[in-house]
């Protein structure tokens, strides 16, 4: 789609209409944010407020951003402005692995990153490699088989043989090893049958509702995905468009006629 077609979309919500949709228990914040790949800036100037244990998914065309503010986030591009906050914490600058390990933030990746050749096991091990002691990281490992028993089942096998409903659970297993406060999820449903995006979105559910995670989540199935969240952005060309509570922005004209298929 050419990108004047989002020209519709009018004026962005400014950072005081978007703290509105957090809760007061504001976890993480984004402040003006302009960041990128090298030189090539790709977000501009975005603002995002969300509270403790909220979810909040962002939606909008191929390659307007969307994954680049989840990769910010989590330390993979080259910030040239503004500030990502942890509650007071000021974590702009942390790397990835300070992220996992100080600031509690996991990142679930869009594309297949399991190891096939490795058991469910010992690729659930993986996720505590930040770990002092290999004994933490089995702990944390049997801790989070013993959540979910349909990877226990298969903790021996190849994570190779697992359905994609599997490997996704498996991805989202590995992230919980760390006891992350922040997910964040990039296409959870992208590849699977509709049975699994059931199976996926009921356990980031659990997530959310059952153990206080923080959710910040990229869907391509946009429908899904506000359904699923508590607040929506609408990111076109590195920049918001439209922000509101999930159901508002399913309700929203534009945003069904642009992204929902109506
Ligand atoms: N590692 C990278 N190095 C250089 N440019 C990149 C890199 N990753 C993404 N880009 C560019 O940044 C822009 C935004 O990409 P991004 O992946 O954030 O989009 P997206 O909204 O997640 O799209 P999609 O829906 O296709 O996943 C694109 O122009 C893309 O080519
Ligand atoms: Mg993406």
């Amino acid at each position: 789609m050419p990108a004047d077609q989002y020209s519709v979309l009018g004026e962005a919500p400014g950072p005081e209409e978007l703290k509105k949709l957090s809760s007061d228990d504001v976890h993480l914040t984004i402040k003006n944010l302009n960041a990128g790949y090298g030189k090539m800036v790709i977000l501009h100037d975005f603002n995002l407020f969300i509270g403790k244990a909220q979810s909040l998914c962002l939606i909008g065309p191929n390659g307007a951003g969307k994954s680049t503010i989840l990769h910010s986030i989590y330390g993979f591009t080259n910030i040239t402005d503004g500030v990502i906050k942890m509650g007071e914490n000021n974590i702009t600058h942390f790397s990835p692995n300070e992220k996992l390990k100080h600031a509690g933030v996991a990142y679930i990746l869009q594309d297949a990153s399991i190891f096939p050749a490795m058991t469910v096991e010992e690729n659930m091990l993986m996720g505590g490699f930040l770990m002092q002691k290999p004994s933490q990281a089995r702990e944390a490992a049997e801790r989070v088989l013993a959540k979910y028993p349909r990877l226990a089942e298969r903790r021996n096998q190849n994570a190779g043989v697992l359905s994609g409903g599997e490997r996704r659970l498996l991805e989202i297993s590995r992230a919980l090893i760390m006891e992350p406060d922040v997910l964040l999820v990039d296409e959870p449903s992208i590849g699977l049958e509709p049975r699994y995006i059931e199976m996926v979105f009921e356990i980031l559910d659990d997530l959310q509702h059952n153990e206080g995670k923080t959710i910040i989540m990229v869907e391509q199935n946009a429908k899904k995905g506000l359904e699923f969240a508590d607040i929506g952005y609408v990111l076109v060309s590195g920049q918001l468009a439209i922000a509101g509570s999930g159901d508002e922005l399913l309700q929203n004209p534009e945003v069904g006629r642009l992204f929902l298929g109506g």
